[in-house]
């Protein structure tokens, strides 16, 4: 299917395979690990690679290979692979940028906790030196470029909890202006909304396992980019082993294909129940990126297009108290509260006790993430119910005095 198409024209039917003149609109599902060659001959310029074709799992799979050209075409790629999780994507990507003993990685602060500690341990066991900064800050993130001449720059598109809108296209120019490659997370804002490679970064990964599967029954990360990073990426996959799964890849894939009409209906569901539970003064502060009074406003206004601010809430109740935030979560009755972003479903998250559980208080403190918040992924429900169920189960909770936040 050719780049011509828009974004949702894409979603329904990129990676569509053509098999011999027959075009079945599902592919069928081939767990088969290995394949078998006519002729030893065949085998040997598959596995030299002189010829396309599949051999071994490990090597490439139909249903993996479907689910990547899709994702290639929608993010703008020239190549991509599919991995088992998110992590493993962010792992690969990093692996892609050529990174070695003594190379520098400058992370945003407000990436996924699990990414912070991925640098934090595996990465900085393999002699990688690892800096974490604040990527809102152009200024800052300018001398802190010069300074420590990374090799490979980390961040996300849409932060979580605080939900921090980052102006990639100008990053991008201050990380290539040092000779530095740009990785971005698009998993919290999907290439409905954003496509990064488009404003020059060099590699975009996503957890899969999110908005793109949105059912909550597959794990898979991707990598996508520029003809570059092809052979390393492939490398990363038959070396490393963190393949996704053909029933996985089959998932996603059917996942991707409802992407538009799932996305756009829980971004409408959020910024509506953001606006419910604001006026509720059942909370202390609402987070939503398109509010005014959010810091990097100004940012998403001009990056995201109107009504698609993502599709997640985060709530302060105040007083910081780990009890009365496990009784709140405890009360809730639709919304379920359980660890991941992008199902159909409304999850709650507890980021001190998930997601940024293994930072210590005072660099949660650092950025910004209290004791006394929690992150709404909003789902399909009808937003009515489900603000009704997050204010039910705050009201049975010490209910702070509101206070306004400029
Ligand atoms: C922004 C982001 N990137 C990557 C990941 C890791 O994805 P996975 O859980 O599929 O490994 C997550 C998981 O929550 C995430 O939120």
């Amino acid at each position: 299917m050719s780049q011509q198409w828009r974004r949702n024209t894409l979603l329904v039917h990129a990676g569509t395979p053509s098999l011999g003149g027959i075009e079945p609109t599902a592919l069928s599902i081939y767990p088969s690990t290995t394949y078998r060659s006519h002729s030893a001959q065949a085998l040997d310029q598959l596995m030299g690679g002189e010829v396309s074709g599949f051999s071994y799992a490990r090597h490439g799979n139909p249903n993996v290979e479907a689910f990547v050209e899709a994702m290639r075409q929608l993010e703008l790629a020239e190549t991509g692979i599919a991995t088992a999780s998110g992590m493993a994507a962010i792992d690969a990507a990093v692996y892609a940028t050529q990174v070695g003993p003594g190379d520098t990685v400058l992370i945003s602060k407000d990436v996924y906790g699990a990414s912070l500690n991925l640098v934090g341990t595996i990465w900085d066991e393999m002699g990688l030196k690892v800096v974490v900064d604040d990527f809102t800050d152009l200024n800052r993130l300018e001398q802190s470029l010069a300074e420590h001449q990374p090799r490979t720059v980390l961040l996300e598109t849409l932060s979580n909890p605080l939900l921090k809108i980052l102006d990639v296209p100008s990053i991008v120019d201050l990380v290539h202006r040092v000779g530095a490659q740009l990785i971005v997370d698009n998993t919290f804002t999907t290439p409905l909304v954003t496509r990064p490679l488009e404003w020059g970064a060099d590699l975009v990964v996503h957890s899969a396992t999110k908005y793109i599967g949105g059912h909550g029954d597959a794990m898979g990360g991707v990598v996508l980019g520029r003809e570059e990073y092809r052979q390393r990426l492939r490398q990363y996959l038959k070396l490393r082993g963190a393949v996704l799964g053909p029933f996985e890849a089959w998932l996603l894939h059917r996942g991707l294909r409802t992407l538009g009409v799932r996305f756009e209906k829980q971004c409408f569901n959020a910024a509506y129940l953001a606006r419910i539970l604001d006026q509720s003064h059942q909370f202390q502060r609402v987070f939503y990126p398109l509010f005014p009074n959010h810091p990097t406003y100004a940012i998403a206004k001009r990056l995201l297009p109107p009504q698609l601010g993502g599709a997640v809430v985060t709530l302060d109740l105040g007083g910081n108290n780990k009890d009365d935030i496990f009784r709140f979560l405890d009360n809730l009755q639709l919304v379920a509260s359980a660890t991941t972003v992008g199902d159909i479903y409304t999850l709650c998250l507890y980021p001190i006790i998930a997601s940024h559980r293994n930072q210590s208080p005072e660099e949660r403190a650092n950025m910004g993430i209290t004791d006394s918040m929690v992150r709404v992924s909003v789902g399909l429900e009808d937003p009515e119910d489900i603000a009704a169920d997050l204010i039910q189960a705050a009201s049975a909770i010490h209910s702070p005095a509101k206070s306004s936040v400029e």
